[in-house]
């Protein structure tokens, strides 16, 4: 087997949550285009049938949609079975789907916002990974990937998300809990991104938002604190989903993938 072939997903079945949109977006692009057939989960029914839409056009993918609120367990039960049963197992999983809350320093933050917040974030990634991690252990192989943060190490130091950034911590930590519980049959990690030109936040981070000068000055104050002086695209993190979705990554286990532009290096 070459290199490249290592990272071929020819065959395999991949599941995404949070994939109408985004970074999860760019993680079933890069399944379906790798060769995997995919399972496209979210709350969001339009953006999900969006996201559909373009990786048939594009791949020769088997597309499954599946509306989903992560934060249900009959609902992510639901998800899984449907998977299994239309596109006929579960070699990968991305619990990817997240929300960042709003935005209040944390003395100002309402228990109901803590709440919401990590119910996505933590409950959300906890469900999607015990009902798939189940599913591979008993076929007897699967790989799990969850979108934790740069934020799952260090803290925030200009937008008061501090349900967000204990939500990440946790799903860093729950990363090798997994990792250990289900090792060596399944293998679990976590992409910790930095800041990427998504749409989570209520737009906060795109470059539309950026019209307002109050915004333009917290992207220039990002970009500036981030050694490679710019946002990320979500298509910069398919590599790194294609990487620890497939054989390449054999021996990773527990392990965070910071992908930030260098911002935790200072
Ligand atoms: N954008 C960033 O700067 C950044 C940085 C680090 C980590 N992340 C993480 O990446 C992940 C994806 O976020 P994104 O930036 O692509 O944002 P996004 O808003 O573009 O995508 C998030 C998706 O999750 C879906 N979602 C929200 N709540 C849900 C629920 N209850 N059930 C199912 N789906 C739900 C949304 O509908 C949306 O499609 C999140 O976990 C986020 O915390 C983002």
């Amino acid at each position: 087997m070459t290199v490249l072939d290592q990272f071929r997903l020819d065959g395999e079945v991949a599941l995404v949550t949070g994939a109408a949109s985004g970074i999860g977006e760019a993680y079933a692009e890069a399944m379906a285009e790798a060769g995997a057939d995919v399972a496209l989960a979210d709350i969001d029914t339009s953006g999900l049938a969006e996201t559909a839409e373009q990786l048939r056009a594009e791949t020769e993918a088997a597309v499954l949609s599946i509306e989903t609120d992560v934060t249900a367990a009959d609902d992510v039960e639901r998800m899984v079975e449907r998977t299994v049963d239309e596109l006929g197992g579960l070699d990968v999983c991305f619990a990817n789907a997240g929300i960042s809350g709003l935005g209040n320093k944390i003395t100002n933050v309402s228990l109901e916002d803590w709440r919401e917040v990590n119910e996505v974030n933590l409950d959300g990634v906890f469900l999607t990974t015990r009902e798939a991690g189940a599913v591979m252990e008993k076929q007897g192989h699967g790989r799990l990937v969850v979108t934790a943060s740069m934020l799952s190490f260090v803290a925030e130091p200009a937008i008061g998300i501090g349900p967000y950034v204990a939500s990440k911590g946790g799903v860093k930590q729950l990363t090798k809990q997994l990792a250990v519980e289900l090792a060596p049959t399944v293998r679990v990690n976590a992409v910790c991104p930095g800041y990427v030109r998504t749409s989570i936040g209520h737009g906060l981070l795109t470059e539309t938002a950026a019209e307002s000068p109050a915004v333009e000055d917290l992207h220039d104050e990002i970009a500036g604190r981030t050694p490679l002086g710019r946002f990320a695209e979500p298509k910069e993190l398919k590599g790194i989903a294609l990487y620890l979705a497939s054989e390449a990554s054999s021996y990773c286990t527990g392990s965070t993938f910071v992908i930030d532009g260098g911002w935790t290096a200072i």
